[in-house]
């Protein structure tokens, strides 16, 4: 099984050195995802001087683990932002992923990028008599926002569902092939890029300066935090205005004839599908699914068995060779916060809170920050995205809940009973939680059969980290910080590794 994603197997990336001196710049982003490589792109396009710096290699994280779909059909979306928001915001909100995807179809057909990009319906479907009244109202708010689109009782797909509403003119694409083009060209023209280079603070000398974990400095006019979580808060609260939540993706080969369409579901356990073609001949299906909160103790592999279950039972498909995982972020009204860290600071950027709609969210991110660097300009969405946006009631209503569930989480974790002694049991590739030296810990058992011994303990803000089997990571259920399993911290917004105890007295 391959635990790599469908893109990712199927694209080769040069690889870029590490950064081993300061350097100084214009624009310095930081995280090679779709936001940091688009907004590479466009600003060197303007001939811009950027340094693009990633902790991993580039598009290792969420963008590499996609489904890839470029569509303004976001779920339910748009009768909730009429309610809390009313209804000029929520037209705005879809006429910015109505240009976004203009924005991508424009340039793979100006540079006629290969990357498999087709033209689907998308589907967003019930097979549950308490969602109806739900997809019946969403119909509303489309006829309301002149969304193109309708319910139907038919479907391309044979699957049984009670009722859909279907979005015209959407689409899907090989995420990876489509970023591939954009980072040759942002290299092309003058953009330095480093892998494995880890920021880890901000300081200001004159100019904002980046730090690395290994010591460098980037000092910048402009920095754009486009890692999922921005890695730096500048008072902003972040970590407690948003929740993380985690899904998975199994695919093989598809041996049917698929009739097109892009489809989700809106009860749980969610159902994602879509088609993808690799090595420009086999079809793989798509399915996702299962998300949960991430951190909460539960059963991945189970996750992944139930997608393949669904798959089994209902499509033509063949061995499934692929599965992977991703997790992102929900804002407190569900739009993304793109735009200054602060009122205070216009020249640093961040963007996060995509929903799992990245494509399209992190496409409009780099556009809107990539036009107030290079243009000075006063982008049409600037207001409508900011992180500083006005909090409405629900937005206060779901910070309460939000933090309410992170204190539960808290006090959990501190109480929770420990069974002792289960360490002589632990199977190769395999951890438990236990108790050492009066500590909760975590004991993994790597396929050396070595002992890898971490205090649970988060150190972003002191939650106790759960045991994720299937990707073989310690995640936390406050704000999502996820660690590998020696401790090192593998996404924020915690900065530190976990401290490593020892089994010796
Ligand atoms: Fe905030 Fe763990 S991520 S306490």
């Amino acid at each position: 099984m391959d635990i790599k994603s469908i893109w990712q197997a199927d694209t080769a990336f040069q690889d870029f050195p590490k950064l081993d001196e300061s350097k100084k710049t214009e624009v310095c982003i930081v995280g090679a995802g779709l936001t940091g490589i688009t907004a590479a792109y466009l600003l060197s396009k303007k001939g811009i001087k950027v340094i693009l710096i990633e902790a991993d290699r580039v598009l290792s994280g969420v963008t590499g683990h996609t489904s890839a779909k470029i569509t303004a059909q976001h779920g339910i979306i748009y009768s909730e932002l009429i309610e809390t928001m009313g209804e000029k915001k929520a037209k705005q909100y879809y006429q910015a992923m109505q240009e976004t995807m203009h924005f991508i179809k424009n340039e793979i057909k100006e540079n006629q990028i290969d990357c498999n990009y087709e033209e689907q319906d998308a589907f967003l479907y019930t097979n549950d008599n308490a969602y109806l009244a739900q997809l019946d109202k969403e119909a509303e708010a489309y006829k309301t926002l002149d969304i193109p689109g309708e319910l139907t009782s038919e479907m391309p797909l044979e699957i049984p569902f009670k009722k859909a509403l279907k979005m015209t003119g959407q689409a899907q694409f090989h995420p990876l092939k489509y970023l591939q083009f954009m980072l040759e060209e942002a290299v092309k023209n003058g953009t330095e890029v480093y892998e494995q280079t880890v920021a880890m603070k901000l300081e200001y000398n004159r100019q904002h300066t980046v730090l690395t974990k290994d010591k460098h400095r980037v000092a910048c006019d402009y920095l754009i935090a486009a890692t999922q979580f921005p890695y730096i808060d500048h008072q902003g609260l972040y970590f407690a205005k948003m929740y993380a939540e985690q899904s998975y993706i199994v695919s093989g080969k598809y041996t049917g004839k698929y009739p097109g369409g892009m489809y989700i579901n809106v009860e749980n356990p969610t159902r994602s599908i879509r088609t993808a073609t690799l090595n420009n001949k086999d079809t793989y299906l798509l399915i996702g699914g299962e998300n949960h909160r991430s951190g909460e103790s539960t059963e991945e592999k189970l996750c992944y068995d139930n997608l393949k279950a669904f798959a089994k039972e209902q499509f033509e498909i063949t061995d499934i060779s692929y599965q992977w995982s991703a997790q992102d972020f929900t804002t407190l009204d569900k739009m993304p916060y793109i735009g200054p860290i602060t009122d205070d600071d216009p020249s640093i950027f961040i963007a996060t809170g995509y929903r799992k709609w990245g494509m399209t969210n992190g496409t409009l991110a780099a556009n809107i920050i990539a036009d107030s660097i290079a243009e000075k300009d006063e982008n049409p969405y600037n207001e409508l995205f900011s992180p500083a946006r006005f909090a409405s009631k629900p937005m206060l209503k779901n910070l309460f809940k939000f933090n309410m569930e992170v204190a539960a989480e808290l006090l959990k974790g501190k109480l929770d009973f420990i069974p002792p002694g289960t360490i002589d049991d632990l199977e190769i590739n395999e951890a438990v939680i236990t108790r050492v030296k009066g500590s909760r810990a975590g004991v993994y058992k790597d396929m050396e059969e070595k002992l890898h011994v971490l205090d649970t303990t988060c150190t972003h803000l002191g939650c106790e980290v759960n045991w994720n089997s299937a990707d073989k990571t310690w995640d936390c259920p406050c704000h999502g910080s996820r660690y590998h399993y020696d401790g090192e911290v593998l996404a924020g917004p915690a900065k530190e590794p976990l401290r490593k105890l020892s089994l010796d007295d």
